[in-house]
């Protein structure tokens, strides 16, 4: 039975503040490649009306030369509160991204320096910056100087185990003017395996000044509150958890603002999800939407019976109509079998969802 302190919930029940930017809630969206764009945030939002949400991370050099915003850039005029995160390895490039973010509404500005794929890192972006902290020093310096809203930082506690720089490295952020770090509990060598660090994260807390966020292995309200207590960080970050779940950042912001525990969504309400979901990514994005709605079906459809074989059947679909039949019938078939309604309820099932979805996303 997951329990709440007194003194963690009065040390969280004050907004967040990033610099001169406040936020109603201690519970972010983390930016997720693939996922969080402005469907998936829409449907978190819902259930977390006042938590922070990020987009998917932004290349720097890519609007530089396009100079045109691209789709994953892009944001609800009425969506707040709002950071666009962007990625690159060049201060200049990164300072005009920043005032394109602004012109989009962004309420912050988020510097990557955590990415771990080669991809980014041959590049000098994502997380190889924390072994080149005079550049990601200079990154910063050159976003603020160049934007009114605060920029803040997403990082790893380190390259490899034995060049863990968590400390210095978020010292030396702060120092440039970051207004709020963000770090995830592992190396870059560790990728998304073992157990995030979050004793790294206590130790950065302790010297910093500026906000610190937790972020690793929430999946669950107990895993938030267990981390917070940990670490005394002054918020925590879902990522994997809210893969084919949009609901944990408000079940967590529930907990954290009243000490009850949110009533779970049943697997029908899941699949319903699921279903608006898929709706939602066809009106936003046409086919291109639909292929990308494979990997969240898939995410969604677990926990019941034929889960199994309703992922088979969903991660192959063409067409919209397609995947609301799919889920149509597996909604009815629930509906048969759920004379006791509690016997569906979803099991976290956080091992699976987390390793499953990892591979997944990452393959897409
Ligand atoms: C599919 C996927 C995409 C991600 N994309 C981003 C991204 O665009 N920007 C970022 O800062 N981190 C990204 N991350 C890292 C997460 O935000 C988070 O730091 C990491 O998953 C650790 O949290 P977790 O253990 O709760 O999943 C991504 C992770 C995954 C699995």
């Amino acid at each position: 039975m997951v329990h709440l302190s007194p003194e963690l919930k009065s040390r969280l029940s004050i907004p967040l503040s990033i610099g001169s930017f406040e936020v109603n809630s201690r519970v972010l969206q983390s930016p997720l490649s693939g996922v969080t764009d402005l469907v998936f945030r829409r449907l978190v939002r819902r259930y977390a009306p006042a938590s922070m949400m990020y987009t998917e991370m932004v290349n720097a050099t890519g609007l530089h030369y396009v100079k045109q915003l691209p789709k994953l850039m892009e944001v609800d005029p009425d969506e707040r509160p709002i950071s666009i995160q962007l990625f690159d390895c060049r201060p200049d490039f990164l300072a005009e991204a920043a005032q394109m973010a602004v012109d989009e509404g962004a309420d912050t500005v988020d510097i990557n320096m955590g990415c771990p794929v080669n991809k980014i890192t041959k590049n000098g972006g994502g997380s190889s910056l924390l072994r080149d902290p005079e550049t990601a020093e200079a990154i910063v310096r050159a976003v603020v100087k160049a934007v009114k809203v605060p920029v803040t930082v997403k990082t790893r506690i380190g390259w490899t185990e034995k060049e863990i720089n968590a400390v210095e490295f978020g010292q030396r952020m702060q120092d440039a003017g970051a207004q709020m770090l963000t770090l995830h509990g592992r190396t870059r060598a560790q990728g998304y395996n073992g157990p995030a660090k979050w004793e790294w994260i206590g130790r950065v807390k302790q010297v910093l000044s500026i906000p610190v966020i937790a972020n690793g292995d929430i999946f669950s309200v107990e895993a938030a509150i267990r981390c917070l207590e940990q670490t005394g960080a002054d918020g925590v970050m879902c990522s994997r958890g809210t893969l084919g779940y949009p609901f944990l950042v408000g079940e967590i912001d529930h907990f954290l603002k009243s000490g009850e525990l949110r009533e779970p969504p049943t697997a029908s309400e899941r699949l319903q999800c699921a279903r608006e979901h898929l709706q939602m990514l066809w009106e936003y994005k046409g086919d291109r939407g639909i292929r990308q709605a494979r990997k969240h079906m898939t995410w969604y459809a677990k926990g019941f019976p034929g889960a199994a074989d309703l992922r088979g059947q969903l991660c192959n679909i063409e067409t919209v109509d397609q995947g609301c039949e799919l889920i149509d019938r597996a909604l009815a078939q629930l509906a048969e079998i759920s004379a006791d309604l509690d016997a569906n309820r979803f099991d976290r099932l956080t091992a699976e969802v987390d390793s499953e979805s990892t591979s997944l996303a990452i393959a897409s």
